[in-house]
């Protein structure tokens, strides 16, 4: 199934979900489904059109059974609940029409197995336990993976806290430990950093694609972007200072979709002002990595960028990352932080000048550079978290939903700064 993905959403997903129709295919299913170990409320009374409503709003259960009895174009509406349904999950379909074209169509569609009714408990036993194996293989061989897009922005809350050594970091380990096609994106026209990083030329690809966004295509973004590894390609500009940004945004869309098309992974260096001057740029990107350091204008402006996402982006997956951090020495604590934020930090890059400057004397990406200091291998797991396959956040470091709005008490924590003064900060 091929909506867009929802990142670390393996461990927020229902083990099973179904729709059926009759009361008489839930009474043979309930029982079953109670000897799986799975919630029988998850069998809900309705058919497909339930099904593609509940799961346009919620996230996609590993197993989902869907009765197609009520529909009166089964293909086409398995097509349609393609469309909500994220990639991985596994779909056993259930219907009256006992039509062997049928069945094979379904099955081209990426349903994992169709079921005539009337149900009995010993074919539903089955057909789940397969299903349930299925989901829990390597998923190498399946199309709808291998399709699979994902597309990470990182943002600063301020300047300068490592959102491009973020940006890149990431953006090589996809490249290589992943061996993902990736792109990296660097929307910092004027004064980017990420071909730097590399120790590439940025050459004029994103100013070609801003002058003439209705160029780019395929064979555009082939010919403009500037390899860096055999996965890893990179557009990017070093905009002269004294052109102004002239654009209505359109470039950048059209960009994502052609990444989306090309590469596994887009990786957005996206500087602040872009995210409030083209906030559309995020209508498709699924995670925001959301660069922090521990002051307290970060603090605040997290709080104010978090809220903007909510209203703006609200299907994205936000991730805090504190960088640069010090204990002992930090501006406000880590718990003073995240009281402010009303959320945890989902991770914390420890400071290293030392690193940093390794980097860019080898002009290699801060990863790359520094393979096995604590602050990489920090990045690495949140490039592990972003492809959803790490546990690294134990379900009570989740972050806290909570109303974001109007709660910071900048005095409150200002007043508790300066009693820390003394004491150390964590
Ligand atoms: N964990 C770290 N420890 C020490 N130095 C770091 C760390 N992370 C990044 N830096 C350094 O901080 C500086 C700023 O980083 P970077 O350019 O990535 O920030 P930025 O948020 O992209 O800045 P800008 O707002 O200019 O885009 C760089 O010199 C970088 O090497
Ligand atoms: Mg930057």
């Amino acid at each position: 199934m091929n909506a867009p993905w929802k990142p670390g959403s393996a461990g927020n997903r229902d083990p099973f979900a179904a729709f059926i129709c009759d009361e008489a295919a839930l009474d043979v299913l309930r029982p079953v489904v109670i000897e799986l170990g799975w919630q029988s409320e998850k069998c809900a009374k309705g058919g497909l059109r339930n099904a593609i409503q509940s799961l346009s709003v919620a996230a996609s259960p590993n197993i989902l059974m869907v009765d197609l009895s009520e529909s009166g174009d089964p293909l086409n509406d398995i097509n349609a609940l393609a469309e909500v349904c994220e990639p991985g999950t596994v779909v056993i379909a259930v219907g009256q029409v006992n039509d062997v074209r049928l069945y094979r169509d379904l099955l081209g569609s990426g349903i994992h197995d169709y079921l005539l009714k009337p149900l009995s408990a010993g074919q539903l036993r089955e057909s789940l336990t397969q299903a349930q194996a299925v989901f829990s293989s390597p998923k190498a061989n399946d199309p709808n993976a291998a399709k699979r897009h994902i597309s990470t922005a990182v943002v600063g809350t301020r300047g300068g806290v490592g959102s491009s050594t973020l940006a890149t970091s990431l953006a090589w380990l996809f490249s290589t430990d992943h061996k993902m096609p990736t792109a990296l994106l660097d929307l910092d026209v004027h004064f980017g950093t990420g071909a730097l990083a590399l120790d590439l030329e940025p050459g004029r690809g994103l100013t070609d694609a801003i002058d003439n966004p209705s160029r780019i295509d395929g064979l555009f973004i082939e010919r403009a972007m500037i390899r860096a590894n055999d996965n890893l390609a990179i557009l990017s500009a070093e905009a002269p200072i004294n052109s102004p940004l002239m654009t209505d945004g359109s470039a950048f869309v059209q960009l994502e979709e052609e990444f989306r098309q090309a590469f596994e992974m887009t990786m957005i260096d996206l500087p602040r002002n872009m995210l409030i001057n083209f906030p559309h740029l995020l209508a498709d990107v699924n995670v925001i990595v959301l660069a922090t350091e521990m002051t307290l204008a970060s603090a605040r402006d997290t709080i104010r960028i978090l809220s903007w996402l909510k209203s703006n982006a609200a299907h994205a997956h936000p991730v805090i990352v504190a960088n640069k951090v010090q204990s002992g020495i930090m501006e406000i604590s880590k718990a003073d932080f995240e009281a402010s934020i009303e959320r945890k930090i989902d991770f914390s890059i420890p400071y290293d000048a030392k690193a940093a400057a390794n980097a860019a004397k080898l002009g290699q990406t801060f990863v790359d550079a520094n393979r096995s200091n604590k602050s990489s291998s920090v990045i690495r797991q949140v490039g592990d978290y972003i492809l959803g396959s790490s546990d690294e956040l134990a379900e009570d470091d989740k972050p806290e939903k909570k109303s974001l709005l109007g709660n910071f008490d900048l005095k409150s924590l200002l007043a508790k700064k300066q009693k820390k003064a003394s004491v150390s900060a964590e």
